[in-house]
């Protein structure tokens, strides 16, 4: 049986049971389902872990996305980051791993942190705007980044990020509700409004850009510096640890 088919017979188990007065109560309970019987992210707030969130979005079924996927890939890193970035969507080898930059940008977006210090198994982590992979790695289309941000939502308000990392142009439109170019939105903090509070947030060129495109790691390098600055500003991070993996 698969996660979506067991969920669904939870579900009508905790039906039945309503029903036979028998006090039974399943799984089910945590999840919300529609009219068609298929399972939504509810809107956790108490007792949520970044486990359940990542057992919810393993089997969620709120857009297209889940039709192509071969994994979701729901986020890693440090419980407790000083920053949190945040990319598009995963490709194709996120998709085989579960887990988010894993190819080629990723392994890039590691040097990029690690060059200010920075890492994903130690004061990093790492996630998407939404969690499966667009077919043909096509840009997300506005209703699967709806139907993915409780999930985001939910991380921002158990990590509590210092500063969020937003890697390009579409992540950085999706998270801020705007159409503007990536070099108005890059080079200077931003507040991103998430989990009832204002992050810091600075949004810089997606490392799948500065693999197409040399001169943007330039000015990539600008962006990183900045964050550099602000973590040693709030003594979050010392200098001697720079460039430490
Ligand atoms: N590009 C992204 O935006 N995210 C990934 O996880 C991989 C590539």
């Amino acid at each position: 049986m698969t996660p979506d088919e067991k969920l669904k017979t939870a579900h009508f188990l905790d039906l039945a049971a309503d029903f036979l007065g028998s006090g039974y109560k399943s799984q089910a309970k945590d999840y919300q389902f529609d009219e068609n019987n298929v399972p939504q992210t509810p809107e956790k707030t108490a007792d949520d872990t970044l486990e359940q969130i990542a057992a919810e979005i393993k089997v969620c079924r709120a857009c297209a996305l889940c039709e192509k996927r071969t994994n979701a890939a729901p986020g890693e890193g440090a419980q407790k980051p000083l920053v949190m970035v945040i990319g598009e969507g995963p490709g194709a080898d996120e998709d085989a791993a579960g887990r988010p930059f894993v190819g080629r940008a990723g392994q890039l977006l590691d040097k990029m942190l690690a060059s200010i210090g920075l890492s994903r198994n130690k004061n990093c982590f790492i996630a998407n705007v939404v969690k499966c992979r667009p077919p043909g790695n096509r840009d997300p289309l506005p209703e699967e980044t709806a139907a993915c941000a409780p999930f985001l939502e939910r991380q921002i308000k158990l990590l509590q990020p210092k500063f969020i990392l937003c890697a390009g142009r579409i992540a950085a439109r999706s998270l801020l509700k705007t159409e503007e170019t990536l070099g108005k939105l890059r080079g200077k903090f931003l507040d991103l409004e998430a989990a009832g509070a204002a992050i810091p947030m600075l949004v810089t060129y997606h490392p799948s850009a500065l693999l197409r495109n040399e001169e943007y790691k330039r000015p990539a390098w600008e962006d990183l510096k900045l964050l550099r600055a602000r973590l040693e500003e709030a003594g979050l991070i010392s200098g001697a640890s720079k460039g430490e993996g």
